[in-house]
């Protein structure tokens, strides 16, 4: 017996834009069939109304153990980096492992209900009790029937900078961590950076883990560990295991060095995450004017055939006071500052946000909307993903493993050009804006 049918759902390709009307079957939380129509019954129907049916949202680069605490104990006045790291430095003397699961367990929930199943967590781990990793790691495998964590053991302070931080990383993996971060920018040399990638390179091979480094998140056109990083991956020959983040200062290179540089990655085959909400905010701050724009070259880095996805990367914190966790938030910043307006480009910013970063997360076949795969999907009130993109909607269902985990029902705005609103059904010369924007 089937558990759940999804009739007359809508699928786009992604290729061609053409789209198909079809019925998805569930069971025991995975995708069975997918037909146009599906002879069975199943205890559980839902009609989708040719509603567009899309794989999860993947957040492949978000702090947990920060988000939520904008304003403690000051606000980031400076709008900077580093004043931010100062700030989290003071806040996070306070920590507890209370206090980061419920903090980072609301977060999910409000990510999951805006259609994100598949989270990349940083975990700092510069902090001697390793209370935020306890704690993400706690809850990676508490939430995991609904949503699945990686965590990245994340050296915020540097594993130079003090003696115990390079014991702390190493420990952090021991006690289960996804991944291996780094911060060659923030170490206290240049020579301590490229130690630091290496040491992240061997530890990764040590403990059979992915790598995800915080990579030049800097204005500085001389800060270049990308290509220590793309040198790294190229030796060992396992670029798909890693990720680059940020690299901003990618976007202040010099073309001469950009074009050389753009070979050795195509050699690597990294993957990269752009944040551009946060950096957007971040960088710039030492400019006058022309002020950068602060985010790597993500359609340089697209038109190579990299790999490259988006993160929210902060959600209320010290770095970036604003945001909710939608993803659709970051592919609409992405279109703008990346200058991806184009048709075929809004529609990879909408990747960017899905398959792409479930491709740096290693997800191979936890993700997709296939047969054999988990039943984890979400169903959008737009005509196709561009449509999605310029909305920013939530889902009107967030499907994870066979449950139905969120449901929205779209608020409904009335417009009556008479002025006189009473309620929606004696209106005679309203229309539903709902049905216009
Ligand atoms: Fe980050």
């Amino acid at each position: 017996m089937i558990d759940t049918i999804l009739r007359r759902g809508r699928v786009v390709s992604f290729n061609t834009e053409e789209s198909q009307i079809i019925d998805i079957a569930i069971k025991e939380g995975k995708i069975t069939a997918i037909s146009p129509n599906l002879k069975e019954s199943a205890s559980q129907e839902i009609d989708l109304s040719e509603k567009l049916i899309s794989s999860p949202f993947v957040e492949s680069h978000i702090h947990l153990d920060s988000v939520l605490t904008a304003g403690e104990p000051r606000w980031n006045e400076s709008g900077t980096l580093f004043e931010g790291i100062k700030i989290w430095g003071d806040r996070k003397r306070k920590i507890s492992i209370e206090d980061v699961k419920n903090r980072a367990l609301t977060m999910l929930k409000q990510q999951a209900a805006q259609g994100i199943l598949f989270v990349r967590t940083h975990a700092d781990v510069s902090e001697p009790q390793l209370i935020a990793l306890r704690a993400l790691l706690e809850l990676r495998s508490e939430v995991k029937d609904w949503m699945t964590m990686q965590v990245v053991a994340f050296p915020q302070d540097g594993i130079y900078s003090h003696s115990q931080n390079e014991v702390l990383l190493e420990k952090a993996l021991e006690m289960g961590a996804d991944v291996v971060g780094g911060i060659p920018h923030y170490e206290l040399t240049r020579e301590d950076g490229v130690r630091s990638v290496k040491k992240t390179f061997e530890l990764a091979e040590k403990y059979n883990r992915l790598i995800d480094i915080h990579c030049d998140e800097i204005d500085d056109e001389q800060s270049r560990f990308l290509e220590v990083v793309a040198a790294e991956a190229i030796r060992r020959k396992n670029g798909s295991r890693v990720t680059a983040s940020h690299t901003t200062a990618f976007g202040s290179y010099n073309n001469a060095y950009a074009f050389k540089l753009m070979g050795f990655l195509q050699q690597a085959q990294i993957n990269f995450i752009a944040n551009p909400l946060i950096n957007i905010t971040l960088q710039g701050r030492a400019d006058t004017y022309p002020k950068r724009r602060g985010v790597t070259r993500v359609k340089e880095l697209w038109q190579n055939n990299l790999n490259i996805s988006f993160g929210h990367d902060c959600v209320q914190d010290p770095w970036y006071s604003l945001g909710t966790g939608s993803m659709l938030d970051v592919a609409h910043m992405g279109v703008h500052i990346c200058h991806m307006t184009g048709r075929d480009e809004v529609n990879a910013c909408y990747q960017m946000v899905t398959g792409n970063g479930a491709k740096t997360l290693n997800l191979g076949n936890k993700y997709g909307v296939e047969v054999g795969k988990p039943a984890s999907l979400i169903v959008l009130d737009a005509k196709d993903y561009y449509d999605a993109v310029r909305t920013r909607i939530q889902p009107l269902y967030v499907i994870s493993q066979g449950k139905i985990i969120a449901a929205t029902t779209p608020a409904t705005t009335n417009f009556s050009s008479t002025g006189i609103i009473q309620n929606s059904s004696s209106l005679e010369k309203s229309v539903s804006l709902s049905k216009v924007l």
